[in-house]
């Protein structure tokens, strides 16, 4: 059995403590060893970005990162969005926009969205369908989606980074 090695991963301002393989991916290491299990996994290739986590405020895809490697580095999941009971303006915006898709790809288009608003509130159409188009959901159109994070972004200011607490 290959040995353990003793990581901290500070996930929405949380350190958790673990033991993991070195081979262990940051999204089961989320999962399984620190109970997060918002995110998830799809394809498990990075191609269909339902895993995707933001480290350092950037969208990753957890699957193609092992965990030994985000050791130092702020996480973030779907789990830290809301907060005080309110809702993060995107998972509102989803909901009003009628933007949330299934449980596997949506976590991955909230954090995808929100590293994409929080980098570029202003960011202009082409470009943000450009960066939605990077996660996979093939049961949707995406216009929703559009709709809801376009809604969003002016709400965006005002809400705190999940991982700065
Ligand atoms: S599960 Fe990571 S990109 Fe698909
Ligand atoms: S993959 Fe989630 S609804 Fe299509």
């Amino acid at each position: 059995m290959t040995e353990r090695i003793e990581i901290t991963l500070r996930v929405n301002g949380e350190p958790h403590r673990i033991a993991v393989e070195p081979r262990r991916t940051l999204a089961d290491a989320l999962r399984e060893d620190c109970g997060l299990t918002g995110t998830h996994l799809g394809c498990e290739h990075g191609v269909c970005g339902a895993c995707t986590v933001l480290l350092d405020n950037r969208p990753v895809r957890s699957c193609l990162m092992f965990a030994v490697q985000a050791e130092g580095t702020p996480i973030r999941t779907v789990e830290g969005l809301a907060r005080d009971g309110r809702l993060h303006p995107l998972q509102q915006a989803f909901w009003d926009h009628h933007g949330l898709q299934c449980g596997f790809c949506t976590p991955g288009f909230l954090m995808l969205a929100v590293g994409v608003l929080e980098a570029n509130p202003e960011i202009g159409a082409a470009e943000l369908r450009e960066a939605l188009s990077s996660n996979l959901c093939r049961c949707t159109g995406y216009q929703n989606i559009l709709k809801a994070v376009r809604a969003a972004a002016a709400d965006m200011s005002a809400w705190p980074k999940s991982g700065d607490r």
